[in-house]
């Protein structure tokens, strides 16, 4: 029987639609599916949506609208976009599932039964945004989030408590004597740190909350939210449901999460589960964040590139190949468009399509499209052993999550496959009778490499494998190859290549920053270019009542970063600062401000505009400015006296 590997991505909040983090997070996982697939694994990738608590209820109810609609809304979106981009998961769990409610209180009886629940009263700091409780708990001085930063809200109410303070020594054990629990290895020290520090009991249930699942013994209460949701692992084997499965499956292989969330995935979570006598999972990778311009991309800040616009600008292969290329796996990264072209001009277009492209074109001009038996030709050895060494270090570099590292690996088989055909000029070689056996060589050469070529890149872009595979003439699934039996062949001889068309166009950056405005339009409606207004005065608009102009939130904020858009010469990106939260603003004001003059200047802003999105990057708000004839250019509104940032204006 094959060794069984399970691995998941967090269950995601519904609070907003999909963002880039969470798409990063998938994209790995699935590689790492497929790779272990590859290995021969019997695998099962786990996906969820985190669809309960504080958060995603006031969400809602910012919408206008109920938390199941709003999760109904976003479950789709999540399943839309897991397919637009190749996810293949085998299991999803959504936690509002009744069978994911029976085992959340399932876990909790058995947690209970073992002594490790009580009733008490919760009284201290809680961010929302994070839904994790701050360390302080005196109510005169506010506490700052301690994952975010962010201003906590205080509360105070009956609660029952999981006993985390018994867990203490349990959980440095569990560290000590399992070396993989908490990767990458620079995390742990940080974690191992913060538990020997002290532990408090943990607040897990909410008696003023509604949205969420009630407590089988006293359903006036529901469960803390992340008590709730890291349960949905287990919900996704059949914890309680399918002991077969579940102990086939359990204890899961790789929690992937981002390093925002190690902390209740190393600390709370192997406590629930050593609680309720089960195994805590194996290892739980926390990964680095993508940065935009060295800040963190999160819904919160509003600096999120929107998934859908960049697959739709960029396709998915390439999203696939940057974000495994170029971050160092386990560290942080700039996200850049600039990188991303270059990357597919130079490794997919350039690199790799050629070496497809030339190697069908010569196989169907000299060789009627059927690869020939190789002969032999100058560096075909050389080429064999790279392929033999490449399929190694592949394979190692995989199995320690260095895919950036395993990529360039392929690319090194890539680089050596091209030049062998350089330095044998086959087109030299197709002129002379005499050279046909080295011609042969370098064409079946040329073309095994690029079945092992194809089969390495499988587990990070899929459909672009199998293009190749097809093309090769092959029969089957590229995603059917065992790593073990991989290895240079024979079995290409005599097959007809179909060919095709060449893999990836080469991307022209002011023509992809177009596309991206017309992706960004198409999602978000026309944008509201500053519109030209005649000499004359203007009309008036229609009357509105006192209660029309209250909708309109108009608040004081203070610039604190300015900066162009690239290719977008009237606008500005600016994050202001609200007093109570700093967001992204786009502004189409570049042709009258310059961004360093803008810095430290206090606006006005409508703040409660519906966010919208412009080159990719979304606008949370508009900044107020009167509108000069004839070409309407702007005027920032301001203060004469000095305002906190925050006011409202009425
Ligand atoms: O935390 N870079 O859900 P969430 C890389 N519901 N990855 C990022 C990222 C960034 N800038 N921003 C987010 C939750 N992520 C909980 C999880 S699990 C039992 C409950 C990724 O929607 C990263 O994987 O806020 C991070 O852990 C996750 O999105 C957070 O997603
Ligand atoms: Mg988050």
């Amino acid at each position: 029987m094959p060794k069984t590997f399970y691995i998941t991505t967090p269950l995601y909040y519904v609070n907003a639609p999909p963002h880039l983090g969470g798409m990063y997070t998938t994209m790995v996982a699935d590689t790492i599916a497929r790779y272990k697939r590859m290995m021969g694994f019997d695998v099962k990738l786990f996906c969820g949506t985190d669809e309960h608590g504080q958060k995603i209820e006031r969400s809602a109810r910012a919408l206008g609208t109920d938390p199941k609609s709003l999760a109904d809304r976003v479950f789709t979106q999540y399943l839309d976009l897991w397919k637009k981009i190749g996810i293949e998961f085998d299991e999803f769990v959504r936690t509002t599932e009744r069978r994911h409610h029976t085992s959340v209180g399932e876990l909790y009886k058995r947690a209970k039964a073992a002594g490790y629940i009580y009733k008490g009263e919760y009284a201290g700091w809680y961010c929302v945004s994070c839904e994790a409780y701050a360390p302080e708990t005196d109510p005169a001085t506010p506490a700052k989030c301690p994952d975010c930063g962010r201003t906590t809200e205080w509360f105070k109410e009956e609660s029952y408590f999981f006993k985390l303070s018994a867990f203490q020594d349990k959980l440095l054990d569990l560290y000590e004597k399992n070396p993989h629990f908490i990767r990458p290895e620079s995390r742990k020290n940080e974690i191992a740190t913060f538990v020997r520090g002290g532990l408090r009991d943990l607040s897990i249930s909410r008696a003023t909350l509604k949205w969420g699942i009630p407590l089988p013994d006293d359903p006036s209460h529901v469960f803390y939210v992340w008590f709730d949701a890291l349960i949905g692992y287990m919900s996704g084997v059949s914890f309680n449901s399918d002991d077969e499965k579940f102990n086939k499956y359990w204890p899961a292989d790789v929690h992937l999460v981002g390093k925002d969330i190690l902390r209740f995935h190393t600390v709370y979570w192997p406590a629930f589960l050593l609680a309720a006598g089960l195994e805590p999972p194996k290892t739980v990778f926390g990964h680095g964040w993508w940065l935009f311009k060295d800040e963190k991309m999160s819904k919160s800040r509003g600096n999120v590139l929107d998934p859908y616009v960049l697959v739709d600008t960029f396709g998915s292969e390439l999203l696939r190949y940057y974000v495994l290329r170029e971050m160092v796996f386990g560290q942080d990264c700039n996200f850049s468009f600039d990188a991303m072209i270059q990357r597919s001009n130079s490794d997919l277009a350039n690199d790799l399509g050629n070496l497809l492209s030339r190697t069908m074109a010569m196989i169907a001009k000299y060789r009627e499209s059927r690869v020939p038996s190789p002969g032999q030709a100058k560096g075909d050895e050389d080429v064999r052993s790279a392929a033999a060494r490449v399929i190694e270090s592949y394979r190692s570099n995989f199995d320690e999550f260095n895919f950036s590292r395993g990529l360039e690996n392929v690319w090194e088989l890539i680089s050596r496959v091209n030049k062998y055909i350089v330095e044998n000029e086959p087109w030299v070689l197709a002129e002379k009778p005499a050279d046909a056996s080295k011609l042969d060589s370098v064409l079946f050469h040329a073309a095994e490499a690029l079945r092992i070529i194809a089969a390495l890149l499988e587990p990070v872009i899929p459909q672009t494998a199998a293009t190749i595979w097809n093309q090769l003439g092959l029969d089957g699934k590229v995603a059917d190859v065992r790593i073990d039996s991989l290895g240079w062949s024979q079995d290409l001889a005599g097959k007809k290549v179909r060919g095709g068309t060449s893999l990836f166009p080469r991307l022209d950056s002011k023509e992809v920053y177009k596309r991206m405005d017309a992706a960004s339009d198409a999602k978000a409606g026309p944008a509201a270019v500053p519109v030209a207004v005649p000499e004359e005065a203007q009309p008036l608009a229609a009357q509105i009542t006192i209660d029309d102009f209250a909708k309109v939130d108009l608040r004081v904020a203070t610039v604190v970063e300015a900066e162009r858009v690239k290719g977008a010469d009237k606008l500005l990106r600016l994050i202001v600062d609200l007093g109570f939260e700093k967001r992204q603003i786009l502004a189409g004001i570049a042709k009258a401000y310059e961004p360093e003059k803008l810095v430290g200047r206090k606006v006005v802003i409508v703040a409660n505009l519906q966010p919208r999105k412009l080159r990719g990057l979304e606008s949370n708000g508009m900044i107020v400015a009167a509108s000069i004839p004839p070409e309407g250019t702007p005027v920032l509104a301001g203060f004469l006296e000095d305002v906190a940032n925050g006011a409202r204006l009425k």
